[in-house]
């Protein structure tokens, strides 16, 4: 089952097609705000939903690696750029709703804003970060910085993750309704641990192998 699937991801139209679904969520959101579907105060549910969006296509971008290794999918490492660049452009219209529906464009009020709430300076820490993955994200980048710091550089997705986390749970305490980001916050902690794991694992084979490479080598001739 899984040997049409990895055939299907190398197909030329693969590429095109998970990025018009990674566009999905705008199209919904720009028909339901044109015909009057986002309920009694659409630039909360503007706001509110271009920030689940960017949330989901985190989880999506970090269950890459997991789902390529323990499928023995390759294939998949293909879509890895898409969907971060997706969760980083879903991060923007959401920084734009709230500049433009909640503060008018006001500059000078958003900065004020940042300063004043908590949750809302963690969101721009999260953007900050994001933005600079982003521009770090194409070919050129990883030549210019070297494979070894260009990953250090991308391992802070998961201080992404983690400062988008406390964004919502800061965001929803004032209502003390912690549901939903009980969840994210599992599917996060459960990709970050899988990780961690398999850190540890690699670690440790390449230890042994180092190890038995001593006990194997054959013993020098010293004449
Ligand atoms: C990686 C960056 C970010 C992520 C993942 C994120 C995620 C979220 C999530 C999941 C929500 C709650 C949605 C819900 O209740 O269903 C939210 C709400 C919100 N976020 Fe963000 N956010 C980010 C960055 C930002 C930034 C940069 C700002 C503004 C500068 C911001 C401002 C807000 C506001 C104003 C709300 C709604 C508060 C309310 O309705 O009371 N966020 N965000």
């Amino acid at each position: 089952m899984l040997e049409p699937m990895r055939k299907l991801l190398l197909h030329p139209a693969a590429k095109p097609v998970v990025f018009a679904m990674c566009l999905l969520p705008l199209v919904w959101l720009v028909y339901a705000a044109f015909a009057n579907q986002l309920g009694a105060n659409p630039a909360e549910a503007l706001i509110r939903s271009t920030g689940d969006w960017t949330l989901r296509a985190l989880c999506l971008v970090l269950a890459v690696t997991p789902l390529r290794l323990l499928t023995s999918t390759p294939q998949l490492a293909r879509f890895r750029r898409m969907l971060g660049l997706f969760v980083f452009f879903y991060a923007v219209l959401h920084l734009l709703s709230y500049a433009w529906f909640d503060m008018g464009f006001d500059v000078a009020d958003i900065v004020r804003d940042i300063i004043k709430r908590p949750f809302i300076l963690v969101g721009s820490l999260a953007l900050l970060l994001l933005a600079l993955l982003a521009a770090t994200s194409f070919n050129r980048a990883i030549k210019a910085m070297g494979a070894k710091r260009w990953q250090a550089l991308h391992r802070t997705v998961y201080a992404v993750a983690a400062l988008a986390i406390l964004h919502f749970f800061w965001m929803r305490a004032g209502k003390n309704d912690f549901g939903e980001v009980a969840v994210y916050a599992a599917i996060l902690a459960a990709l970050m641990g899988w990780r961690v794991w398999n850190g540890l694992r690699k670690r440790r084979a390449a230890r042994a192998g180092a190890s038995s490479a001593v006990v194997h080598r054959p013993a020098t001739r010293t004449h």
